[in-house]
């Protein structure tokens, strides 16, 4: 008799069959498995050497992680994964996924990669989760009706590759049983550099300049100067407490306004204000708060005129924390004078939208997290926390822990 343990997948939730000779060699009695051969083998009875016989006994009975089966050669017990099916449209996975890919595939996943990366619209996205049992995603949108089609019934989790979760239903998710995973505090550095150069290149104007070069000319015009101005920060959050970190040494007056009061801005020298406080005392107003239902819109018409004539706008944030027509009025009409802006309410930003020419604005591609060396480590930790899940292990953020305690949970810890 082949000492190997043989294990197949019978059932969606996973019961091993496992020959009864194979048992006996790795200590366990033939009866406390199904039919005498068919076992649930819970992964940490295998694992652990400290847990005393009564107990793995015990546990044999328990439900086991779908992907986990055992393997055996004589007294040595070696485990095996069965593949997750981790569907990836994170569209920044195409230059700086390579590492991660190859983390998914070590740790036993099949990796699937669509014709085209994301964001995705629902009709695209709904046939390309069938089967799968995670994804990894930048911002396609999980709504309710996404994740609760029947083509995502293996949904387990939604890594999603960045900050902000906004475009996913956490509500549902959690619901579901479905776990929601983000990589919150690595994209800090990268995002506030990208908003620091923002705010430079619209101030002295860099961009402009480089547009006359290109077209073969040389001309002359005035910039607005930086040090000594006073920065606004919307949402006092990691990355916008990471650019006040930056304003100290460009010599900047700082104001924040926060919807959550905390002890951290004050230590770095901003003073907590009303919004239309800051709105009124800013040069420079930079939005970094959270996209929720309150905050949507946060800056519209009225908001915009409390702003100084001689005033800056920056929104590496989310678009829609932003009035985009009340702000192309604002800059035609000089309510402020100009804004830069990384982010937009629909992505891409159509190619006829009134922004694109409007005066005294800087726009780019929802760029600010696109810096390659940490590119690399959040796509490892976007797949590290769906290798943790298939696991059975917690993930190191989850945007719904309250999911693992759930009776609905569809992963097994
Ligand atoms: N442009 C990009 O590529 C890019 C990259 C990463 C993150 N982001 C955006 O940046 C945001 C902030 O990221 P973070 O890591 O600092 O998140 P965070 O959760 O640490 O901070 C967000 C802050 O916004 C505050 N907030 C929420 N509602 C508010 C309101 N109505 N008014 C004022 N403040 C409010 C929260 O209290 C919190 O302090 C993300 O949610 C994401 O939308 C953009």
């Amino acid at each position: 008799m082949n000492r190997h343990l043989v294990a197949a997948e019978v059932t969606r939730w996973t019961q091993w069959l496992i020959p009864e000779s194979s048992l006996s060699s790795i200590g366990w009695r033939r009866g406390l498995g199904r039919g005498g051969t068919l076992l649930l083998v819970p992964l940490s009875s295998v694992l652990s050497p400290l847990v005393p016989r009564g107990e793995r006994r015990k546990s044999l009975m328990q439900p086991c992680c779908p992907h986990t089966a055992l393997a055996a050669t004589g007294s040595a017990v070696t485990l095996r994964r069965m593949s997750w099916k981790v569907l990836v449209t994170a569209r920044t996975f195409k230059d700086v996924g390579g590492p991660a890919m190859e983390a998914l595939k070590k740790a036993g996943c099949e990796v699937v990669i669509p014709p085209r990366f994301g964001p995705l619209a629902d009709s695209e996205l709904l046939p390309l989760l069938e089967g799968v049992d995670a994804v990894l995603c930048s911002p396609d949108a999980y709504s309710a009706a996404v994740l609760s089609s029947s083509r995502a019934a293996r949904l387990k989790i939604v890594s999603r590759w960045g900050v902000g979760y906004d475009s996913i239903d956490v509500a549902a998710a959690t619901r579901l049983g479905i776990a929601v995973a983000y990589v919150p505090g690595l994209l800090n550095e990268t995002v506030a550099d990208y908003t620091f150069a923002l705010l430079l290149a619209l101030a002295r104007r860099v961009h402009e300049g480089h547009a006359w070069m290109a077209k073969g000319d040389w001309k002359l015009f005035w910039g607005s100067d930086v040090s000594g101005k006073t920065l606004g920060i919307i949402g006092c959050g990691r990355i916008g407490l990471a650019v006040a970190r930056r304003a100290a040494g460009f010599n900047l007056r700082l104001l924040g306004h926060d919807v959550v009061p905390s002890a951290e801005p004050e230590k770095l020298g901003i003073k907590m204000v009303a919004l239309d406080e800051l709105l009124a005392e800013s040069d420079f107003v930079t939005l970094h708060a959270a996209l929720t239902p309150q905050s949507r819109g946060l800056i519209g018409e009225q908001q915009l005129r409390k702003m100084k004539s001689t005033a800056f706008l920056i929104n590496a944030g989310r678009g829609a924390l932003l009035d985009e027509s009340a702000l192309v009025r604002a800059l035609q009409d000089g309510w402020i004078a100009g804004a830069a802006l990384d982010t937009f309410t629909k992505e891409p930003l159509p190619s006829d939208h009134p922004l694109r020419y409007a005066p005294n604005v800087l726009l780019t591609p929802h760029l600010a997290s696109f810096a390659r060396e940490n590119g690399m480590r959040v796509s490892l930790a976007a797949a590290q926390a769906i290798v943790d899940l298939m696991n059975g292990k917690q993930p190191h953020s989850l945007v719904n822990p309250e999911v693992l305690s759930s009776s609905a949970l569809r992963a097994r810890l």
